[in-house]
């Protein structure tokens, strides 16, 4: 398995181009199994996950063709030649639960493995399961799997979401546009991605209102089109590489960012002593003179501070001026970073969904683990402005995520370089 090694090398300075969504990118692609007419995605990122998605959707008949060097998305199912989502693959990434409501939808038949837990935290799928059944599908599990069906198609209901949930929202929301009648979306997911997949489904004829609030309403319609649509701009990318120049000092331009996509992020940036300003091309920010003061972070839905910055965010407090607290509200075991971050001397203690960061004046360069996708970049961030070396290892999470990592980084002057495993 690769590693990155880091040295701590001082102020960072140039742009860094902010890739097309991840979270977006992986609900849009399913999106296919609801049209058979083609669906094009630009702008989108190159990472392991959407090659995972381009698998899942092949084995189920749809083609999918990366134009551009991956940038360009040609999705297109003619005909849906298998509703079967397999362990094999559902296993590698839990977002292949989105191909349940276009299945169903499309269908009137889905047969998904249940994805299971995954490091930080159990993450059931049963809100999504009880949305779809308010649009009046029939659900068992059995043999690890979920097994759908809504013989005489989904019909339109009102779905009352106890807590917020992202992935339930996009699921419900694709599986309503083909329903019978009009769905209603209560306590919906507010989130960047959901808008975007929201304009998605409308530019494929989709019939929909509210996306953006608590409340959205789908109108069914029979049949959808193809679109082209590109995908929103990485939110979490965008904060990961706010907090370089942040952490290291300098200043960074990060092309195509817009503050409305992360600010609730922005606002505790602006508290810790950072300054952030909106330019034509992107997100400049600085830290040109003294230390980063503490801050506290609780991690909330959009448009809260968003659980997938909090490890970044934790590895700029290791060495902020004051003590800090993070509140995990989102997922029940999201600091297993603590433990990797004070092997290079930060001062943490962890008590339950709450860390408590005591900022020390340095880190120290050490080895340590990557343990999931934010927590890995959140290891590379504290390395570049440690003492020294840092090894991550078992970076394989990173690339679920982040495109060209060390190319970004290395362009604005941060010692990075890649070590391939055996
Ligand atoms: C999505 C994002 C992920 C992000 C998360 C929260 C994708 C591919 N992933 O994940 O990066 O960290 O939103 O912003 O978009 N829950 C249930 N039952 C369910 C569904 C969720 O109990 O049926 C719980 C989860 O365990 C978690 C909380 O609800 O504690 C929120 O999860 P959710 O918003 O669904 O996250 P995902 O869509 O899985």
């Amino acid at each position: 398995m690769d590693s990155i090694i880091v040295r701590g090398n001082g102020a960072l300075s140039g742009q860094i181009p902010i890739a097309g969504a991840k979270n977006a990118c992986l609900t849009l692609m399913p999106a296919t199994l609801l049209s058979d007419e083609p669906l094009t995605l630009t702008n989108a990122p190159r990472l392991s996950d959407i090659r995972t998605m381009t698998a899942l959707l092949q084995s189920l008949g749809a083609e999918v063709a990366a134009m551009q060097d991956g940038q360009v998305l040609a999705l297109s199912s003619h005909k849906v030649a298998n509703t079967r989502a397999d362990y094999d693959i559902v296993r590698k990434m839990r977002a292949s639960i989105l191909v349940l409501g276009p299945l169903l939808a499309r269908e009137g038949v889905a047969e998904v493995s249940l994805p299971g837990g995954c490091a930080i935290g159990a993450r059931p799928v049963d809100l999504h399961l009880r949305a779809l059944e308010a649009m009046g599908a029939e659900m068992e599990l059995r043999d690890g799997y979920v097994h759908a069906k809504a013989p005489g198609g989904l019909k339109g209901g009102v779905v009352d979401f106890p807590f917020v949930s992202v992935g339930a929202t996009e699921n419900a929301l694709m599986a309503a546009t083909l329903a019978k009648g009009t769905t209603v979306l209560k306590n919906a997911a507010r989130e960047p991605e959901i808008v975007d997949l929201a304009q998605c489904l409308r530019r494929m004829g989709a019939q929909i209102e509210g996306e953006g609030t608590d409340t959205i309403t789908i109108q069914g319609v029979d049949r959808l089109g193809g679109a082209t649509h590109p995908v929103v701009t990485d939110r979490i990318e965008l904060g990961t590489y706010m907090l370089a120049p942040a952490i290291c000092g300098g200043e960074v331009e990060c092309l195509g960012g817009k503050i409305d996509l992360v600010g609730a992020f922005c606002e505790k940036l602006d508290a810790a002593g950072i300054s952030v300003e909106q330019t034509n091309a992107g997100i400049k920010v600085a830290r040109k003179n003294g230390r980063v003061k503490a801050v506290d972070v609780t991690t909330e839905p959009f448009p809260g501070f968003p659980t997938d910055l909090q490890a970044q965010m934790m590895a700029l407090l290791c060495t902020a001026e004051g003590t800090s607290v993070l509140e995990e509200k989102i997922f029940e075991n999201r600091f297993m970073h603590a433990p990797e971050l004070m092997r290079m001397g930060a001062d943490i203690e962890v008590s339950g969904g709450t860390a408590t960061v005591h900022g020390v004046d340095r880190l120290k360069g050490a080895p340590v683990m990557a343990t999931d996708l934010r927590a890995s970049v959140s290891l590379i961030l504290a390395g570049l402005a440690a003492e020294g070396e840092t090894i991550v290892n078992r970076v394989y999470h990173l690339d679920r995520g982040y495109e060209r990592v060390e190319e970004k980084l290395g362009n604005v002057g941060a010692h990075i370089e890649r070590v391939s495993g055996q």
